[in-house]
């Protein structure tokens, strides 16, 4: 198959474009897509079809379910089941969407039966999300409306916040590939959970857990998100899979400023006599200290939306240079950093050195 490239550039430019791309959707084809988050590899969310041909282009297994995304508040009403909306489900939604849609926020929510099996993975719930992107909202209104959309990367790969990425994994797999440049936040939607009583957070996102205690009240923390020792499952199933994993084998170092640079020199010069390509993931304000065969810096501590941003492109960048040994250095985890440390925690496989014995302890009483 031959993947086209599309570059709209609304409102002037690509209407026409996007309309042929929601033709494809429609038609069961799929279409990947920049979101504020991420980008998206869309299929029909109704055509069962459409699903399996997601979860092929992708390698991912079946039962781990997709993301449909939608552009009116509407059409939230087809896809929720008549008891979900008895309950009240509805509502705490519309809550959330005042103030989040169109965002990076994906509730679940029992499903109606218009949403086919194949697309929750076998779930009787189903999570959507209105994404807050020109294209992406374009694009779903010109597909029918209902566009389920894993974030484009093969299984187990950093998911893409350029169109480079998406053909890397995708070219020759799937129909059309809109480029709209790099994506605004680099880390896929905040997940929560409304079937639960309070809700549970699933997957930690730009939206963060304070801002959706503010408008809910109580939440509960799925604990699979930032402990690896956890002996239950994650809710959210694709949480589960080792995902964000770069080639080379990563390890997070916390503690003092001084104790990371320091370990990881100290470890860097070991592997690097042994022959190894070592790599740091450092920030603006280490990255001069470091020595390493490749050493990137994620952005500046203060400014951590571009530190979320730049993760996975440089988890990518590493592979292409075949770093086989990586160390990163560790970040708070409030606000967005709770989003960057489990997505960093998931690539490393919760590998983590932790120097900061004090801390340790906190940790683990909290
Ligand atoms: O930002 C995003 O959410 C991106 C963009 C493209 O919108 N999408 C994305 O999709 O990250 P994906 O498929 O890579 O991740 C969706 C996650 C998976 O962990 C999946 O298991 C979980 O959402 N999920 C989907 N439906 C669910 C459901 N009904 N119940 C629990 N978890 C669900
Ligand atoms: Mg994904």
């Amino acid at each position: 198959m031959n993947t086209r490239i599309f570059t709209p550039q609304l409102p002037e430019h690509g209407m026409e474009q996007l309309k042929e791309a929601g033709d494809i959707i429609k038609a069961g084809g799929l279409v990947a897509f920049p979101t504020e988050t991420v980008y998206g590899l869309g299929g029909d969310g109704l055509n069962p079809q459409s699903a399996q041909k997601i979860y092929a282009a992708k390698g991912r297994p079946s039962d781990n379910p997709l993301i449909i995304h939608i552009c009116t508040w509407d059409s939230i009403e087809d896809l929720v089941s008549r008891e979900g909306k008895e309950q009240g489900i509805l509502q705490l939604a519309k809550k959330l969407a005042n103030a989040f849609w169109p965002g990076p926020l994906t509730m679940v929510l029992p499903k109606s039966p218009l949403v086919p099996m194949e697309t929750t993975g076998g779930l009787s719930t189903v999570a959507v999300r209105m994404p807050r992107h020109d294209i992406a909202l374009e694009l779903i209104k010109q597909s029918g409306g209902y566009v389920a959309a894993p974030s484009a990367n093969t299984s187990g790969k950093p998911s893409p916040t350029l169109a480079k990425h998406v053909l890397e994994d995708m070219n020759g797999n799937i129909d059309l590939i809109i480029d709209g440049g790099l994506v605004g936040i680099g880390l896929e939607s905040t997940i929560i959970d409304l079937t639960s009583t309070p809700p549970t957070l699933l997957r930690p996102g730009f939206i963060t857990l304070e801002e959706l205690t503010e408008v809910l009240g109580n939440i509960n923390t799925d604990p699979t998100i930032l402990n690896g020792d956890s002996l239950e499952a994650p809710k959210a199933p694709g949480m589960k899979y080792r995902h964000y994993a770069p080639k080379g084998e990563l390890t997070i170092i916390e503690g003092s400023a001084k104790q990371v640079v320091d370990k990881i020199n100290t470890l860097a010069k070991k592997q690097r006599q042994q022959g190894l390509k070592v790599g740091v993931i450092g920030t603006q304000e280490t990255v001069a200290k470091y020595e390493a065969d490749c050493v990137k810096s994620l952005g500046c501590r203060k400014d951590e939306n571009d530190i979320a941003r730049h993760l996975y492109c440089i988890l990518r960048e590493f592979d292409e240079e075949n770093i086989s040994v990586i160390y990163s250095e560790a970040f708070q985890t409030i606000g967005i950093g709770q989003a960057i440390m489990n997505r960093l925690l998931k690539a490393a496989g919760h590998k983590i050195l932790k120097f900061d014995e004090e801390k340790k302890e906190n940790d683990s009483n909290r």
